[in-house]
Order: structure tokens, then sequence, then C-alpha cells
């Protein structure tokens, strides 16, 4: 890894992925700063940094301040861009919060850095959600686009602005289409993150997990350390410019299965099958999971975590540290 002594922005790193990235690239010797908002309602949390808070720089401030983020970028080699409005629901209710901070802050970072770095490097998180209802599986990254949501819309856009500065300015920039991630540091409290992070504090406080529908809907998820793998491979490739690529994982389940392996992690608990809230079932994609060949075979990236492995690691560190992340 070239990291060492690099400085990089990671913007939304007090969020979940952002703080697992960050917590890997101290320890690959970088500069880091991060920006947050740590606006209530979504994932930033302080303590998800606890432990490297003093090796890195916090700048708290949001996206959406241009002439901060102007300043932020102007010596930076990496941009993690990750910040978001994460909450599918919540870009129904409040469509035009998820716009300006998914699509019109996007852009303004893009116009800063090809005004005071035209050499950075970027890596945008976006997500699977914008393919909509699979026409089949896997999904590759051909697959057409359909979001059925506001946020999938954005984040089409946002991801787009980035390659469109890659290919017109020369602005390195490159996207990956996350599937569901999950493990330390996601949010607990609710489910406007995951619906897994609502499931292992049902788990751990011994409600029984809420199963959506019959439960048969299958998905794909990635333990957020090899999502940090893929991002830190993608910021290193220059094979990655201007490219797009899946996340995934061949360990596909279906929601009322993964229901049964949360309850066998060695912390007891239940599940139930309950109708589908009408909000959800009106965004919901069905079954869903990623090919992640190209990924794989361009930049090396394959998922190492056992889907049973992380959610263990995930549960038994809720267990010791959720009184940070109920409230
Ligand atoms: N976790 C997943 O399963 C998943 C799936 C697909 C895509 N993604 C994408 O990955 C990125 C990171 O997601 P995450 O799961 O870590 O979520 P998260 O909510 O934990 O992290 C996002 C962070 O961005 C910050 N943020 C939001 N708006 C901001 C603003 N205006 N200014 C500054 N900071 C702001 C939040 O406070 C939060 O800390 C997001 O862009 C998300 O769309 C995540």
């Amino acid at each position: 890894m070239t990291f060492a002594k690099s400085r990089v922005l990671i913007t939304g790193g007090l969020g979940f992925i952002g703080s697992n990235l960050a917590r890997r690239l101290v320890g690959l010797g970088a500069t880091v700063t991060l920006v947050d908002s740590l606006f209530p309602q979504y994932g930033g949390n302080r303590f998800n940094i606890a432990d490297v808070e003093s090796a890195v720089t916090v700048n708290i401030c949001d996206v959406r301040d241009a002439h901060a983020m102007l300043h932020l970028l102007r010596d930076k080699e990496y941009l993690f861009n990750l910040a978001g409005q994460t909450s599918h629901v919540d870009s129904m209710i409040d469509p035009k919060t998820d716009l300006e901070i998914n699509v019109t802050a996007q852009l303004s970072i893009l116009e800063a850095c090809r005004k005071v770095n035209p050499s950075i490097k970027i890596v945008f998180a976006s997500t699977r959600q914008l393919y909509g209802k699979p026409d089949y599986l896997p999904v590759n990254e051909l697959h057409p686009i359909r979001p059925v949501d506001i946020n999938g819309i954005n984040k089409l856009a946002g991801e787009s602005y980035h390659r469109l500065y890659n290919s017109v300015y020369g602005t390195r920039a490159c996207a990956l289409r996350l599937t569901n991630t999950y493990g330390q540091g996601m949010r607990v409290k609710d489910g406007r993150q995951t619906f897994l992070g609502i499931w292992v504090r049902s788990l751990l406080e011994g409600h029984p997990i809420q199963v959506f529908g019959e439960g048969s809907q299958v998905r794909d998820f990635n333990y957020v350390n090899d999502c940090v793998d893929a991002v830190l491979a993608a910021a290193e490739s220059e094979i990655a410019d201007g490219k797009v690529y899946n996340l995934g994982s061949s360990e596909v389940i279906s929601l009322k299965d993964l229901a049964e392996m949360m309850t066998k992690l060695g912390y007891g608990g239940s599940f139930e099958l309950v109708p589908f809230p009408p909000e959800r079932k009106a965004i919901d994609i069905g079954d869903y999971y990623g090919d992640f060949g190209l990924i794989n075979r361009e930049l090396g990236w394959s998922p190492k975590v056992p889907l049973s492995v992380g959610l263990k690691k995930t549960v038994d560190f809720y267990k010791q540290h959720g009184k940070h992340y109920w409230e």
C-alpha cells in the first residue's frame, strides 16, 4: 500500500465506513483529515474514532459549504468521498436535502478539485440501489439503471459527475457501487442506515428480530473491512480512474436465513415475520446480489470475511460498546 505520509481527506469520516477507513489509513501511516457534519439523523458518531482520535484531524463541517471544502481540498492527495444522506425512506420524505447533499455538494466538491487540486485522486461511495429491481442476477455493471427512490437517482447523479470530471477535466475519480455493508460502527439506533443495525440492537436487547414480508428476498453483504480493502484498491489503481465497480459477495442469503444465522451467534434471540411497512414496500428492490467480477479482474478485490464471522465480530462489538450507539 502506498498511503504512508500521504495527505487524505475523508468526507463522512465519523460515519460507519469512513471511520473504519480512517483507522486503516492511520495504521498505514497516512495523514488523515476527517470532515463530518454529525447531523444526528445520520451515521456519524464520535465514538467511531475514539481509538484513533489523537492521530487524525477532525473538521466538523458540512460538505455543502463550498468555501470550506475548497480550503480543505487544497493540499490533499486523496479524497475518499463518503459523506452522504443514506436513508432511502428519508430521501422520499425530504427529497431536497438528499439532492443538496448527494448531488449539489458533490458537484461543488468536484469543482473545488478542478480549481485548486487537479491532481487529487477521488474514490466516491456509490450504491447498488441505483440499479433498482434487477432484471437478472447477479447484477453486473451493464445492468440497466432504474432507481426506485430519490436517493438512488441522486447517488447516480453524484457518481456520474465524478466520472464526467474524470473524462472531461482529467480529475482522477472512480466510484464503487457498495452493497449492504455491515460491521463495527454502523448505525444501530434505528433502521435508517441498514436494517441490520436494528436487528443487532433487537438481538442484544432481547427482542425478536423483525423480518419484513416472507423473508425470502436474497441479498449479499460485505463486512466493512472488505469494503475498506476495495476503497483502498480503487484509490491506488490508475486502471480504476473513470470507472465504476460493483462490490458484492458470492455468499448470497435470504433475509430469513440471515435472521436465523444471527440467532446462532452465541447471544440467543429469535425472529418473527411481520408485514412490510408500506413506505418500505414501495421502494423495495426484491432479490439482489451483485457481480463483483470486474473489480476482481481489474483490481484483484474479492471479499474475504465470511458472513457468520463478520456478524459475530459485529455483535460482539455492540455487546461491548452498545451504550455509545443506542441513543
Ligand atoms: N453502508 C452501506 O451499506 C452503504 C451501501 C451503499 C452505499 N453506501 C454509501 O457509502 C457512504 C458511507 O455510508 P455509511 O454507511 O458509512 O453511512 P454513514 O451515515 O455512517 O456515513 C455517512 C457520513 O456522512 C456524514 N454526512 C452526511 N451529510 C453530510 C454533510 N452534508 N456534510 C458532512 N458530512 C455529512 C454523516 O454525518 C455520516 O457520518 C455513503 O455515501 C453511502 O451512500 C453505503
